[in-house]
């Protein structure tokens, strides 16, 4: 997972995961954005207007691999959530355009970070992936798979991750109007 600016950060986060789930043996290290980087499978998940830059200063680690962006491109004015417009439409198109040797596909918008992190109480969720490869929406879809409760679909193409990404907007401004934290899940489509 790219994203935690330090190796200090993130060896501090891992050992919280860790002692936070004793017993679980979590198979997880904690590396700096380089070492991160060297996995097989990358998810980029900064803030919206760091996900460009921590790309590219990664590039060559990142050159014939999948990458998953997920950052969301959005400001609050008031009390109302307002989707941003980057570069190229979406961050995951502005993330593709600086990592032009790598498969990016758009994933995880919409699933609430803090309720995917308990383990103890999964969520049911789909998550909406697009992308131009087709081989990063499918390692994007066998991750989405391996969790409990999610279920990956397929929206087609890259072009796709302006709405996806704007479409949160919605969902938070949901869960201030309900106190609550939404999930999404559509319907008629089988299983
Ligand atoms: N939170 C959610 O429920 C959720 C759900 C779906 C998608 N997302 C998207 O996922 C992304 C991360 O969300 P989050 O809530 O985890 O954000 P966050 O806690 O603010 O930041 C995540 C990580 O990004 C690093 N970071 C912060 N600013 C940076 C910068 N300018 N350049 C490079 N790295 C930077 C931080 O490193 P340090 O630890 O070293 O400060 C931190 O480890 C966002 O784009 C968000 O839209 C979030």
């Amino acid at each position: 997972m790219v994203g935690s600016r330090s190796r200090y950060r993130a060896l501090e986060v891992v050992d919280g995961l860790k002692e936070r789930w004793t017993g679980r043996d979590l198979t997880i290290e904690a590396a700096d954005n380089e070492g991160a980087a060297d996995a097989d499978l990358i998810v980029i998940a900064t803030p919206w207007d760091g996900a460009t830059q921590t790309a590219q200063m990664v590039e060559t680690h990142l050159r014939g691999k999948v990458v998953i962006s997920m950052a969301n491109a959005l400001t609050k004015i008031g009390k109302e959530f307002q989707p941003l417009v980057p570069p190229r439409g979406s961050v995951a198109a502005s993330v593709q355009a600086v990592l032009p040797g790598s498969f990016v596909a758009a994933g995880f918008h919409h699933v609430p970070a803090k309720e995917l992190g308990d383990l103890d109480h999964p969520i049911e969720s789909d998550v909406l992936i697009c992308s131009d490869h087709p081989e990063a929406t499918k390692m994007t879809a066998e991750l989405v798979a391996k969790i409990p409760h999610m279920r990956p679909l397929d929206c087609g193409e890259l072009s796709l991750a302006t709405p996806i990404e704007s479409f949160t907007a919605v969902l938070l401004q949901l869960n201030v109007r309900y106190k609550t934290r939404v999930a999404v899940k559509f319907t008629s489509i089988p299983e």
